[in-house]
């Protein structure tokens, strides 16, 4: 049976630097307290009037590249992300449009931090069953512009990214290559803990100026609750996978979490017993780009060489809803 296999990665995101001291400068934080808390130290933001699917569009280029394709090899588009460029439709057919594709079908994936793990098991099972045997798969996130840039939003605005990052995925018949399991999951009881409430459908109008004057409509979160639970269902969801596999964390060649903080990814890793070369980390350079940090994480590691032909892979991502999920594959 045919299996979802990487053939190409990439990744863009923007020109605009956002340091700890820019936002030192728009809101009561500092350098000190982010990097200790996060280790982020910079991330980038979109300039006024870049969209998610422009930048979904130059990540797709660079795995198209990668990969030896063009845009008209794609049998379908699987499109993650939690700030699409509008309510409807999802970013997925912008995205198709700056392709320059008709006709093939693209999917949109809302699970948040975990968007890029639930599209890699849908694509996979896609390509199993027969039905595709090309998949663009897309992590894209603007968080800049849904970010309240005062003190009153400190607790979020310092987190957060623009970026996206992109796989092509094809059907792999070799045994030694491509995705082994996937495993995912869900638990709504924590919907409010980490959510963005307004705008919402629930309510009519939609968002008024007394929700915007109370500063409803920017994303709230439980920093502690959220950090609890990542901390316990990263390295389970992993060890899930390995056990399913007959594997051990021993085996895993690279571990690619979702960026959420340096503090949760030290703590997976210390759990999982993996020395500090087998993880990768790159949120000190762009913070938390929720649905876009594993696929910028992977391409990156891809085009330094980290990679190698037969390395055991492991995602594992967790976010709002809650949703987390892993990932293990053959390279
Ligand atoms: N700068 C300075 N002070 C701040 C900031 C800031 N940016 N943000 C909050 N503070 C203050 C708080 O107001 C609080 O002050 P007080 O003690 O006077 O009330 C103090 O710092 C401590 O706040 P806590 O929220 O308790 O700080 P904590 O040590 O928990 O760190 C953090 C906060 C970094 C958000 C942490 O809880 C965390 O990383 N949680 C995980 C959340 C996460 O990663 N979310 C990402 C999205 S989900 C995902 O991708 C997995």
């Amino acid at each position: 049976m045919s299996r979802a296999a990487f053939a190409g990665t990439g990744f863009y995101v923007p020109d605009r630097v956002v340091t700890n001291g820019d936002l030192a400068r728009l809101m009561d934080t500092s350098d000190d307290w982010i990097v200790e808390r996060t280790g982020i130290r910079e991330r980038r933001w979109v300039p006024e009037g870049m969209s998610g699917a422009e930048m979904a569009r130059r990540a797709s280029e660079m795995a198209l590249r990668s990969a030896g394709m063009s845009a008209g090899d794609l049998d379908a588009i699987i499109l993650a992300t939690l700030s699409p460029d509008h309510f409807f439709p999802g970013t997925g057919v912008f995205l198709q449009r700056e392709l320059g594709l008709e006709g093939i079908p693209a999917l949109d994936v809302r699970a948040q931090c975990s968007g890029f793990v639930y599209g890699l098991s849908v694509a996979d099972a896609w390509i199993r069953a027969g039905q595709y045997r090309t998949v663009l798969l897309v992590g894209v996130e603007i968080q800049s512009t849904g970010l309240d840039v005062s003190t009153r939003g400190r607790d979020m605005a310092v987190l957060f990214g623009d970026g996206a990052g992109a796989a092509v995925l094809t059907a792999s018949d070799e045994a030694y290559r491509g995705v082994l399991s996937t495993h995912l999951h869900a638990d709504g009881r924590f919907a409010e803990v980490l959510w963005g409430e307004f705008s919402s459908s629930k309510h009519h109008p939609r968002i008024t100026p007394e929700i915007m004057t109370a500063g409803r409509h920017y994303p709230s979160m439980e920093g502690r609750e959220v950090f609890k639970h990542a901390v316990s269902r990263m390295p389970e969801v992993v060890e899930e996978a390995l056990h399913a596999n007959g594997l051990t964390p021993d085996d895993i060649s690279l571990l690619i979490p979702h960026q959420a903080n340096l503090r949760i990814t030290e703590m997976v890793r210390r759990r999982l017993g993996l020395p500090e070369d087998r993880v990768v980390n790159n949120i000190d350079r762009y913070g938390n780009t929720t649905a876009a940090t594993i696929p910028i994480a992977l391409s990156e590691a891809v085009h330094e060489g980290r990679l190698h032909r037969g390395d055991l892979v492991c995602m594992v991502a967790f976010g709002s809803g809650f949703t987390w999920g892993s990932a293990l594959l053959r390279w």
